[in-house]
């Protein structure tokens, strides 16, 4: 606008945006006021902490698994992220989802953008859900589906998925980061405004990014990722954010030939593939959000014919091992140099928790030793740079577990016996020296 110009003001009575009549409200401009001092915005209204809120209506599906990784079940309204590789079985974990949340009397719609309904209704079939009460449309266009959900009003809508939807108001592809992040803040909004959970399935790139760099998932209220390595038939729903409910709780699945089924125990399902005590093998007592889990941690150390030995990991953090293989060669004269190291979680599972470390620890020199440690013990804690043993939290919990597998002894770091229960033998050590004089007699 030139300088000088003033635009003169006429009489509007209709939205230009939507096209509503008698919509429009006076905004005061933000001005200067008689004195050059800037004008006072309108007072906002405040409240007090105290004030009651009813806790969110939440519906619960049946799948005990998928309630508790969302916290409890449902909630009405919320927008909640499904993310994960493509193949890792994400529709058919959010067609079992739809069916059971219809069945439990939820009215259900399930869009997908990526598979026709003729195949949607066949895999409906072979899982044995074709008599629930979901309605199933196979559409990208947002437009007509945003219109189509303004009439139905279901209580649950799952979009299947995020990257194949599409709006003709934006210029972009498919897929591309602005149309996804449209059709996601579309689809939020709707949540929102009609009370309606939706359920979007994101595929992950390769670097782990939901495509739409994260966008997404700044959106949404819960973000859940479905992870599995791909020869294991488990399947992990892990929350990584959730404003209702606790993070980083896992619901455990395994793929079978009838869909994913739900694994109650775990620990039990992780260790089962555990044969005889073997050097490298250790057991970690871990707790994944609200519930403990017992994992297998493996480690194999071999000569290395490379000039810089090689690491690999699956399952745990890169940076923690070379943290931990550093710690045991300054504070116990331990050396992994020229060694190849390989360490793995069993069964897919990934361990992000610190309380790792001396399992990790333990495995390694059980592997470099070549002595296994007993079979009846389960071992944690976290070990700082000095080479301390630091306690670790709810080790109660992680000790109610080990006994409940059947293992009788544990080390840990010190304060960790007073969670014992009857049967269990808690062995508590300072340091990581301690531990390799405790444990390999070194
Ligand atoms: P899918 O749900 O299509 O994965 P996504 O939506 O994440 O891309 O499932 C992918 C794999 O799951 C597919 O390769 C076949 C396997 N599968 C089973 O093993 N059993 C089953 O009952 C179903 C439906 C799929
Ligand atoms: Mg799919």
């Amino acid at each position: 606008m030139a300088p000088g110009f003033r635009a003169r003001p006429i009489w509007g009575g209709r939205c230009d945006a939507c096209g509503a009549w008698n919509t429009l409200v006076e905004e005061a401009p933000l001005g200067t006021g008689p004195k050059g001092g800037v004008t006072r915005g309108r007072s906002v209204a405040l409240s007090t902490l105290a004030e009651e809120e009813a806790p969110p209506p939440r519906s619960v599906s049946g799948m005990a698994e998928f309630d508790r990784v969302l916290g409890g079940g449902l909630v009405a309204a919320s927008a909640v992220l499904v993310g994960g590789d493509p193949g890792i079985g994400k529709s058919t974990l959010l067609l079992q989802a739809a069916a059971a949340f219809a069945r439990a009397g939820l009215s259900t719609l399930y869009v997908s953008g990526e598979e026709a309904a003729a195949q949607v209704r066949l895999r409906a079939r072979r899982l044995g859900l074709a008599d629930a009460p979901v309605r199933l449309a196979a559409e990208t266009n947002l437009r007509d589906i945003l219109t189509t959900l303004d009439a139905e009003r279901p209580g649950l809508v799952v979009i299947d998925s995020i990257q194949t939807m599409w709006l003709d108001t934006v210029e972009s592809a498919p897929g591309s980061v602005a149309q996804v992040r449209a059709a996601a803040h579309d689809l939020v909004q709707f949540a929102k405004r009609r009370g309606t959970a939706v359920l979007l399935v994101g595929h992950v790139t390769k670097d782990g990014q939901i495509a739409g760099p994260r966008v997404v998932e700044h959106m949404v209220d819960t973000v859940l990722y479905f992870e599995g390595e791909r020869g294991h038939a488990f399947r992990i729903l892990r929350s990584v954010k959730n404003r209702f409910g606790p993070a980083d709780e896992i619901g455990v699945f395994e793929m079978t030939g009838g869909g994913l089924a739900e694994v109650a125990n775990p620990s039990a399902l992780f260790l089962s593939e555990r044969d005889r005590p073997a050097p490298g093998s250790v057991v970690f007592s871990g707790i994944e959000g609200t519930r403990p889990v017992l994992t297998e941690i493996q480690a194999l150390v071999a000569p290395s014919s490379l000039g810089t030995p090689r690491r690999a990991v699956v399952g745990l953090d890169g940076a923690r091992l070379s943290t931990i293989l550093a710690v045991l060669e300054a504070r116990c004269g331990i050396a992994f140099g020229g060694l190849d190291v390989f360490l793995n979680v069993a069964g897919g599972m990934r361990v992000a928790e610190p309380a790792a470390d001396l399992a990790v620890a333990a495995a390694l020199l059980s592997a470099r030793e070549d002595i296994a440690v007993p079979a009846d013990t389960v071992v944690f804690g976290e070990i700082s740079l000095s080479g301390a043993l630091r306690p670790v939290g709810q080790t109660e919990n992680r000790l109610k577990e080990a006994a409940k597998l059947g293992f009788t002894r544990a080390i840990a770091p010190a304060r960790s016996k007073l969670g014992a229960g009857e049967g269990m033998t808690v062995r508590e050590l300072p340091d990581i020296a301690a531990f390799v004089a405790d444990v390999f007699g070194a």
